[in-house]
């Protein structure tokens, strides 16, 4: 059993797609072990996404991730974390498989309507960024 954090993105919730992005969570028969809504910082985008520092889009992203709410939620299930990948679709809209959130619902590359951790060590920062043991059932 696997756990991966994923997010609606301030575009996602902007266009009403949560409960559709939560439904084919559950259809994909993954379970949601933790979920709540947060309004990022700047400083706490900037945190989150600390990897990515040196890049030219890191300040907007950031401005991007404050802009308004996102749901942050923890999955579990066998081999989460490349299942959601395969969910959302690449980063980039233009080059998401067809049938993919990105595809459907993504703007741009930035405004890509969700986030899902990439590897085992990532989720595990990722989770512990958002949840503490008693808010993960
Ligand atoms: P995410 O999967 O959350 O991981 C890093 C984020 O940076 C990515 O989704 C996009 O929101 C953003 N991103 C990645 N590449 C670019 C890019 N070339 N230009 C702008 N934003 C990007």
């Amino acid at each position: 059993m696997e756990r991966t954090l994923s997010i609606v993105k301030p575009d996602g919730i902007r266009k009403h797609i949560l409960g559709e992005v939560i439904r084919r969570f559950q259809e994909a028969g993954i379970r949601i072990a933790a979920i709540k809504m947060i309004h990022l910082s700047k400083a706490e985008a900037e945190g989150f996404y600390a990897v990515h520092r040196e890049r030219p889009f890191f300040d907007s992203l950031t401005d991007f991730m404050s802009s308004g709410s996102c749901v942050v939620m923890v999955l579990e299930g066998d081999e989460v974390i490349r299942r959601n990948r395969e969910l959302m679709g690449a980063t980039n809209p233009a080059e998401a498989a067809p049938g993919t959130i990105r595809k459907d619902f993504a703007t741009n590359i930035e405004q890509n309507a969700v986030h899902g951790s990439d590897a085992p060590e990532t989720a595990a920062f990722e989770i512990s960024y958002f949840f503490n043991a008693l808010e993960i059932h």
